[in-house]
């Protein structure tokens, strides 16, 4: 069974000064923590099963926020990661908790929404073999890794921040490998930023001839949230949605009510602490709504 990692490290140096005191992972996002959105979203990909790897400073904030995810019908664990080491490192730190199965890695920074977004990575989570990827086209992938393709579409060469990019295609921290990543994170040697680049693991499989990359189309949103106004962005984006189509993006306990993780009690015992943010009522609202149960594409 696939098993999950979330890698809510890092310093959050271009978010400073807040990310001195907290970790950029729990600021939010209109409503709800930024890490409820790459939770939700491994979630989605049928991924019950999940590492949070943070510092060590934050790990007891993670813990007294996330709990041991029993409570939306998942399992949480958690790791340290003492420095910024790169995201490679996850890797080989998750070693232990994945034992041998294979692997969705999700920043705790990245956030996805869009129409059959979650078909697509139930699909993916399910039939991938080696290494599967995305590519999504931005307006500045000198920011990102970045996948350029042959005339069949065919990729064959993945950069990490190239100044000169071969491709508007930056790749999402989004990324499902095979049970050999950990080994293969191992041979990473440190980049010229110091750190083991995630970039480097996926060429492993690249050259192998085992990595699948799969367009994001325009009508997938992968947002962005490493500066004051990219943070800004994501958030009234977010905002624009929910208060326009009253559903919330993202929000764990109606993915796992959707899901069947939870049931109705369940629900509205998780709705009680959060009745007066108005998120507790969102909640409530789920039980009576079943329309609202009718096909639901994007969470
Ligand atoms: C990291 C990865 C990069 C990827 C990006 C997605 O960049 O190294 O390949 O495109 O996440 O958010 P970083 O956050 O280290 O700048």
């Amino acid at each position: 069974m696939r098993k999950g990692i979330i890698l809510a490290g890092g310093t959050g140096s271009r978010l400073f000064p807040i990310t001195q005191v907290v970790s950029k992972q729990l600021l939010p996002v209109y409503d709800k923590p930024m890490i409820y959105y790459p939770l939700s979203t491994l979630m989605q990909a049928g991924i019950t099963e999940i590492l949070l790897i943070c510092t060590p400073v934050d790990k007891p904030l993670f813990e007294t926020l996330l709990k041991d995810g029993n409570q939306w019908g998942i399992s949480l664990h958690y790791a340290e990661q003492a420095k910024p080491n790169g995201l490679a490192e996850a890797l080989i730190i998750a070693e232990p908790f994945l034992n041998g199965e294979a692997c969705a890695l999700i920043l705790g920074d990245n956030l996805f929404y869009g129409d059959a977004l979650s078909t697509l990575l139930v699909d993916i989570s399910s039939n991938s073999q080696g290494a599967s990827v995305f590519g999504y086209h931005v307006a500045n992938p000198t920011d990102y890794g970045v996948v350029s393709f042959d005339q069949f579409g065919k990729a064959v060469s993945i950069e990490e921040k190239p100044e000169q990019p071969e491709s508007q295609y930056a790749m999402p921290g989004l990324y499902f490998f095979d049970s050999r990543a950990p080994h293969f994170a191992r041979q990473v040697k440190p980049s010229a930023r110091n750190e083991l680049e995630i970039v480097d693991v996926i060429n492993d499989y690249l050259i192998a001839g085992e990595l699948s990359v799969k367009i994001l189309g325009r009508g997938t949103a992968w947002l962005d949230t490493g500066t004051p106004d990219a943070l800004s962005e994501a958030t009234q984006f977010i905002a624009a949605i929910e208060k326009r189509q009253g559903l919330k993006v993202n929000c764990p306990e109606e993915v796992a009510y959707r899901l069947g993780l939870i049931d109705a009690v369940q629900l509205k015992t998780l709705a009680q602490p959060l009745l007066k943010s108005g998120y507790g009522e969102y909640l409530l609202r789920l039980l009576d709504d079943s329309n609202n149960r009718v096909g639901p594409a994007s969470w």
